[in-house]
């Protein structure tokens, strides 16, 4: 079912070893250029219907929608064949420094970028779905302060460690019984053992959110700090929100309404991972317009009405590329897994977790989750809680600079 050896055959291993790394460790350029003509040559051969059906036409509403409109998904598929370059994508995304390691029998691929400054902070960043590493890229720069224009600003600089989840990307598929629990653990040895950081940080978002939260509790010696934008617990419906007497401002009248939209017309997705993953996952296996399909509506539903304008880098070419991935990895039936494999991903009740490591939140007004603050404060040592105009689910893509610099406030609370 997992096809990972062809994925194995297609990575190209460079020959010189990396001197900041343990010899476990192997520096990996990607290149997935073999499959691109297959993939290419479906996208063009697939058939759509001529023209939007009457009970099938919707248009770009996060309120109600019927799903991807055809029109969208013609012009996607249209811009996939004529201006869309594989080969260019890769060569940027070759410009980070990759690497694959073993851990527990499973193969992780990551990216390591540290900083100039040597009290540099470690950080992991972790992806959801439908994210991959590439939904981080745009925060790397601003984090390792490569970037001088927030060289002022920030207050600390980052050495970034930016991984595939299992099942994601170039990471190998999660075994049988693998949960987020399961994942945080391998992390944790990637970056203390394999990399030898003693303390470092966490972002997460979405399932790397769970992840990220599952490292804040479990790992509270090594985990010193952890920036959210999601959480890993059931977001309030109204009568909750009254129940505990917390009233919400303009703008968070607005996010909740977003988030009780999600929670009814905007899951259906999220039953069918969780309940018949390989349904969906086989019948879009080799279905380059399917997974576009299906993706490109969360990417565009999900995030800022402003995508792709102002510090949003949410392209279509982004999106494009994103699927690409997912296509030419074969990872989109092993990615859908994770919700199958973790169905109380979202906690009903909320508890604390057990440490006294700060909690740095921002809640992205688009996102399809809202958690007021006097919630994110019930699940860890709160100690910063800021809102962000302009942004949605995939803040790395929609707002890189404004979440790169809420990442950055973890320096004025780090203690070693
Ligand atoms: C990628 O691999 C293909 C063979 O599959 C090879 O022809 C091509 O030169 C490689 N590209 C790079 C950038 O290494
Ligand atoms: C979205 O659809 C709803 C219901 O049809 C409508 O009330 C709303 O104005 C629409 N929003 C936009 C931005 O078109
Ligand atoms: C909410 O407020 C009411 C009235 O002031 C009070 O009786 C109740 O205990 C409060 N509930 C919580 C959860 O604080
Ligand atoms: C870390 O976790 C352990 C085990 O849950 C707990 O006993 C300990 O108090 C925690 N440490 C801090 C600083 O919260």
């Amino acid at each position: 079912m997992w096809s990972s050896s062809a994925l194995i055959l297609s990575l190209c291993f460079l020959s010189e070893a990396a001197s900041r790394v343990t010899s476990s460790v192997k520096p990996l350029k990607i290149n997935l250029s073999e499959r691109v003509p297959h993939m290419l040559d479906l996208v063009h051969r697939t058939h759509l219907p001529p023209a939007e059906l009457s009970a099938a036409k919707s248009s770009y509403n996060t309120t109600l929608s019927s799903g991807l409109p055809l029109s969208t998904l013609k012009s996607l598929r249209k811009e996939w064949i004529t201006s869309f370059k594989w080969e260019l994508e890769q060569e940027s995304i070759n410009q980070y420094h990759h690497f694959t390691t073993k851990v527990e029998g499973q193969d992780i691929h990551f990216i390591q970028e540290p900083s100039q400054d040597p009290n540099a902070v470690p950080i992991i960043l972790l992806h959801g779905w439908p994210g991959s590493f590439l939904e981080m890229l745009p925060l790397i720069d601003l984090l390792t302060l490569k970037e001088p224009a927030v060289k002022e600003s920030h207050p600390t600089s980052f050495n970034v460690v930016l991984p595939s989840l299992p099942g994601f990307g170039l990471s190998t598929p999660a075994p049988d019984g693998w949960t987020t629990s399961d994942t945080a653990r391998i992390l944790n040895t990637l970056m203390t053992k394999v990399l030898g950081y003693q303390t470092y940080a966490v972002h997460g978002t979405d399932w790397g959110c769970a992840v990220a939260y599952e490292l804040y509790g479990q790992f509270n010696t090594t985990v010193r700090a952890a920036h959210l934008n999601f959480l890993p617990f059931v977001p309030p419906n109204l009568e909750q929100l009254a129940a505990l007497n917390i009233t919400l401002s303009g703008a968070e009248v607005d996010e909740e309404k977003r988030s009780l939209d999600w929670q009814g017309a905007g899951s259906g997705y999220f039953a069918e991972q969780t309940t018949k993953p390989n349904t969906i996952g086989l019948a879009l296996y080799d279905n380059p317009i399917g997974q576009l399909t299906w993706i490109a509506e969360k990417f565009i539903l999900w995030s800022d009405p402003r995508r792709g304008s102002g510090p949003s880098v949410l392209t279509d070419n982004e999106i494009l590329r994103v699927v690409s991935l997912y296509y030419l990895t074969h990872s989109f039936v092993s990615s859908v897994y994770i919700y199958a494999q973790n169905p109380g991903g979202f906690a009903t009740k909320y508890t604390k977790a057990k440490t006294d490591a700060p909690l740095l939140y921002t809640s992205f007004n688009y996102n399809v989750g809202f958690w007021p603050k006097a919630l994110v404060e019930e699940v860890g040592n709160l100690v910063y809680y800021k809102f962000q105009e302009f942004g949605g689910h995939f803040p790395a893509l929609d707002n890189p600079p404004a979440l790169a610099a809420d990442i950055s406030m973890i320096g004025k609370y780090w203690h070693h």
